[in-house]
């Protein structure tokens, strides 16, 4: 098979006894199945399943005794359940529901173990890598981002611990908020704002996509940016602020106007552009300046 990686999540009583069966009587399976075991399918959690993908699964599976025969009464009944919300929230997302899969076994059915394998391969394969990033598809943007918030939403306030491929920056106290991020960024993923005397950078997760030009457009001024990784409780909010920073006043009209860091990093007097602009043209005037 190629390249792609399936997650089967095989309860210990029944489908890891199949899987384990299928071993010792020499059936062979697709070696990129790679099988976790858990006492029943009843304690997966849908997280899990997203989870496995975020961290580089193209399918995931779970594999649990046959119906009625859970070793703990009902857990593959509630798996199945699982299972189905996360194909939803897959197919909300824009993302194939077909990369989630649940089926049932008994421990002597070592023949369905390895045709549950062979079928969820054979479907990584046809669908191709999983995008972990933000892609255009039939004019929507389709993100496992959006899935994994969905999910931490519909849950818990999941703190996931940093997936890769999903990075976005980071701003460390360095930052004067002079905004230079927020140009480079080509998603439109970064915002800048002013109220209440004060400048902030938000950030929109899920339309960060982590290429790094804000990172590189900081390193020509500040080096106040990284890209570091982010949690489920980020991907809940549209935006969240970043960065905020107090505004100084003008000496002249009062006017909030820059941050502390951009006026030291200029060396400039805590006047505004205007007023500056504004007493130069006064000096001018009264023959103070020549011209
Ligand atoms: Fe196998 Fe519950 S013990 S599904």
């Amino acid at each position: 098979m190629g390249r792609s990686t399936i997650v089967g999540f095989c309860c210990n009583e029944c489908a890891y006894a199949a899987a384990d069966l299928a071993g010792s009587t020499h059936r062979t399976h697709p070696s990129n199945v790679l099988v976790v075991r858990i006492p029943c399918s009843g304690i997966v959690d849908p997280a899990w399943l997203l989870y496995s993908l975020a961290k580089g699964a193209d399918a995931v599976f779970v594999a649990g005794c046959r119906k009625g025969e859970c070793h703990y009464v009902d857990g593959n009944f509630k798996a199945e359940k699982r299972v189905q919300f996360v194909k939803e929230i897959l197919e909300a997302v824009g993302i194939e529901p077909e990369r989630v899969e649940m089926f049932f076994m008994a421990s002597s059915e070592p023949y369905k173990f390895v045709a549950a394998a062979e079928e969820m391969a054979s479907r990584a394969e046809r669908l191709g890598p999983l995008e972990r990033r933000s892609v255009e598809r039939d004019g929507k943007k389709v993100t496992l981002a959006r899935a994994l918030a969905a999910i931490a939403r519909e849950i818990r306030d999941v703190e996931l611990p940093e997936i890769p491929g999903f990075q976005v920056p980071v701003f460390s106290e360095e930052c004067v908020a002079c905004g230079a991020c927020v140009e480079a960024c080509p998603e439109g993923a970064l915002r800048i704002s002013e109220s209440d005397a004060k400048r902030r950078i938000e950030l929109s997760a899920r339309l960060c996509t982590g290429c790094g030009a804000c990172v590189e457009a900081c390193n020509e001024l500040e080096k106040a940016l990284t890209l570091g990784g982010v949690r489920v409780r980020e991907l809940l909010e549209e935006w969240v602020v970043k960065v905020e920073r107090p505004l100084v006043r003008c000496e002249v009209c009062g006017r909030p106007f820059a941050t502390e860091g951009e006026l030291s990093r200029a060396g400039a007097p805590r006047v505004c552009p205007s007023c500056k602009e504004r007493l130069s043209a006064g000096a001018i005037a009264m023959g103070r300046v020549r011209r």
